[in-house]
């Protein structure tokens, strides 16, 4: 614990004489890895569960749901968006790398689940409000389609918010943040209304409103969301206002600060069983170029806090950090039964009859799902991948409906290593490559592929390893040239391990081994994770698989088998790595 965090602590003691009975302590983040603008119910009619959701932007499935009754162990119930022709544009979408599907707000109403989010294109209209309902969050199959409600003033992160006479209120961001009443069976929206305009920061986002002691309270995201990023919060006795700020504003943020968690904003409230309010909100972790803000590659996480809220008075937040403690529900054995422990390893040997791991995504839906193939015959235990013609980066004429053949999961640990095996032969033509990548999105990634130059696949030098990155904006560095070193002429006829694996919290380190003597592992390359971070860019680090014919107007398909990836450390302050996973 750093001296910090314990004066932090103290102060708050002081000033508030909290009455929690039974503290616990966790980590942040609680759902670690690239989870970004989270929105959070607690739902007692469902074993008295606590439902999140995070932003998914061109990651398909999307909207992914997660369920936790303990708050510090998720599992990925979900993915609201799970096939495209609930939101067919997912599928179809060229351009935008950081557009899609934007922040969401999550809440449970007599019954049903809402999913209130935005889409956005680059195409007109440019940003949409959708909003998918399921009466089962735990069946993926149960959600509708998208449904259209009105945007009127073209903004993003739609609220949810049912007042007492049930009419319901939908809060968006704006300067000031405004909010329109909305029909849901319908999809009307009324002539919007201003709300509140903050306490003088820029990108007045992401609100919720609430209702408690005769108040209406109004908390909202403010100053962007990179490091001048927080949560602030009003209230009024009219949904028309005037709004009061609170006194002490900003309600969490870490700006102006050095905690190692930065970013900190874009929150939602809710209280558990026992009645204690809790808050989620985005943070990034750092690392050490902190005011730099150039190396974080999974991007803004999803974290928790206390939050103390007497009767009648103003809600006050422990600040976020690496270590806390609050007054945790127990933990109790799993009410449902889940697919995905968020913090487990990913061991997949794609046996026969099994499917792709709910929690892997797409780049979009995939135009080609047919690129995807677990165990097809002749080849079990084996992912078979039709090659794209566009890389992962693409070209101008690059269409999505040209298909992009990548499949991938999240960062989730600071330290971790990600292996899959390729086997031979996959070569036809020049430029075929299939490999592993490090990947923000299109124009942020770093590649370790299998690349045959052309000629004879057994002569020397014609298939190589290269490691490469493509950066679109690396103002503050050079994009370091392409790393080729030929395939040693022993490995050639066998199948090769590729690693990504994380040195330490800035660096890459990409190598190969033959998959039957992993011993004989060789370092190709090490590459800064600044790579993959960036202050435009929304999304964060996913680790995965790629298949290429770099332009080829040929058909070339190949196999991967045995993709792990093994949680190492978690970091958690500056000097702070706590070990990532315990069974
Ligand atoms: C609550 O948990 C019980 C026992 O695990 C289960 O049978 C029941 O279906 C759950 N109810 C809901 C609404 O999830
Ligand atoms: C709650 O849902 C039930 C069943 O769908 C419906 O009959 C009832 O009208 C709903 N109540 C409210 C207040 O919406
Ligand atoms: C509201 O919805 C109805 C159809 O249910 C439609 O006729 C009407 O034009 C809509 N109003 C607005 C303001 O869009
Ligand atoms: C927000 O600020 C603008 C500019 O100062 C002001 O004109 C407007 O009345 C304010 N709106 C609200 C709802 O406070
Ligand atoms: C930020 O970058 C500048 C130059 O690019 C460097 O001098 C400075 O030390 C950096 N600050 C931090 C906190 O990393
Ligand atoms: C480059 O560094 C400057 C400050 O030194 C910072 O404002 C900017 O965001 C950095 N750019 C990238 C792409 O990291
Ligand atoms: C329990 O945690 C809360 C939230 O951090 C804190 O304010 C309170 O002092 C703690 N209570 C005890 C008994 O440690
Ligand atoms: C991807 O393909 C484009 C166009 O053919 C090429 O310019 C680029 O170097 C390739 N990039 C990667 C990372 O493969
Ligand atoms: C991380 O690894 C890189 C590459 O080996 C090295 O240059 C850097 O000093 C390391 N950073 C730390 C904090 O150990
Ligand atoms: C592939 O086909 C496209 C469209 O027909 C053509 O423009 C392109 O030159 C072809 N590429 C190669 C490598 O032949």
């Amino acid at each position: 614990m750093n001296l910090l965090f314990l004066l932090a602590t103290l102060g708050f003691q002081i000033a508030n004489k909290p009455v929690y009975a039974h503290n616990a302590t966790y980590n942040n983040p609680i759902i670690p890895g690239w989870h970004s603008d989270p929105s959070c119910t607690f739902v007692s009619e469902w074993n008295n569960t606590f439902f999140c959701t995070t932003s998914s932007f061109l990651a398909f499935p999307g909207c992914p749901v997660f369920a936790s009754t303990d708050l510090v162990h998720w599992d990925l119930i979900s993915n609201a968006l799970n096939h495209p022709a609930q939101l067919p544009q997912i599928q179809t979408s060229t351009n935008a790398q950081t557009l899609g599907i934007f922040a969401s707000t999550l809440r449970f109403r007599n019954g049903t689940f809402y999913l209130l989010t935005a889409w956005l294109d680059t195409d007109n209209p440019s940003t949409e409000f959708v909003l998918f309902t399921t009466t089962d969050p735990f069946d993926e199959s149960a959600w509708t389609n998208a449904f259209q409600i009105q945007n009127p003033s073209g903004a993003i992160d739609p609220d949810l918010f049912w007042d007492d006479d049930g009419s319901v209120i939908m809060a968006f961001s704006g300067s000031p943040i405004k909010a329109s009443y909305i029909d849901l069976a319908t999809g009307n929206a009324s002539e919007p209304f201003d709300m509140w305009n903050g306490t003088g920061y820029n990108n007045q986002e992401g609100p919720h409103l609430y209702k408690k002691d005769g108040y209406y309270y109004l908390l909202i995201a403010e100053g962007g969301t990179e490091l001048h990023h927080s949560s602030t919060i009003a209230r009024s006795k009219s949904i028309k206002g005037p709004w009061e700020s609170s006194p002490h504003n900003p309600f969490v943020s870490a700006r102006y600060t050095d905690r190692y968690f930065q970013t900190v904003g874009h929150s939602d409230l809710f209280q558990d069983a026992e009645g204690n309010w809790w808050g989620i909100a985005l943070a990034t972790r750092a690392g050490p170029a902190l005011y730099n803000e150039s190396i974080y590659p999974m991007g803004r996480e999803t974290v928790l806090y206390p939050v103390s809220w007497p009767k009648g008075d103003w809600p006050l937040a422990d600040q976020v950090m690496g270590e806390m403690s609050g007054p945790l529900p127990p933990r109790s054995s799993k009410a449902h039964s889940v697919p995905t422990f968020m913090g487990e390893p990913d061991i997949v040997d794609f046996v026969p009859g099994s499917s792709i791991p709910t929690h892997w995504v797409f780049w979009r839906a995939p135009a080609k799902p047919e690129s995807f193939t677990i165990s097809p015959p002749g080849h079990p235990n084996t992912l078979q991948l039709i090659a794209s013609r566009a890389n992962l980066t693409g070209d101008a004429s690059f269409k999505a409906l040209d298909g992009l053949t990548l499949l991938a999961r999240r960062q989730t640990n600071t330290l971790f290593e990600f292996s899959v095996d390729v086997h031979p032969g996959f070569y036809k033509a020049q430029g075929d490559e299939i490999g592993v990548t490090a990947f923000l999105h299109q124009d942020h990634h770093i590649d370790l592929g299998l690349v045959f130059m052309g000629g004879s696949p057994n002569s020397k030098g014609r298939v190589n390893f290269r490691c490469r990155a493509t950066d679109s904006d690396a103002t503050n560095f050079t994009v370091p040239s392409p790393v080729v070193t030929p395939v040693p002429s022993s490995w050639l006829s066998e199948t090769i391990r590729l690693y990504i694996r994380a040195e330490n919290d800035t660096h890459y380190q990409l190598s190969a081994a033959p998959a039957a003597r992993p011993h004989e592992s060789r370092l190709l390359a090490a590459f800064t994770g600044a790579l993959i971070s960036g202050p435009d860019v929304f999304t964060g680090n996913l680790l995965g698989v790629y298949a290429t014919t770099n332009g080829g107007n040929h058909t070339m398909e190949g196999y991967v088998s045995r993709w792990r990836y093994t949680p190492i450390a978690q970091q958690i302050d500056y000097n702070d790595f706590v070990r990532s996973w315990e069974l």
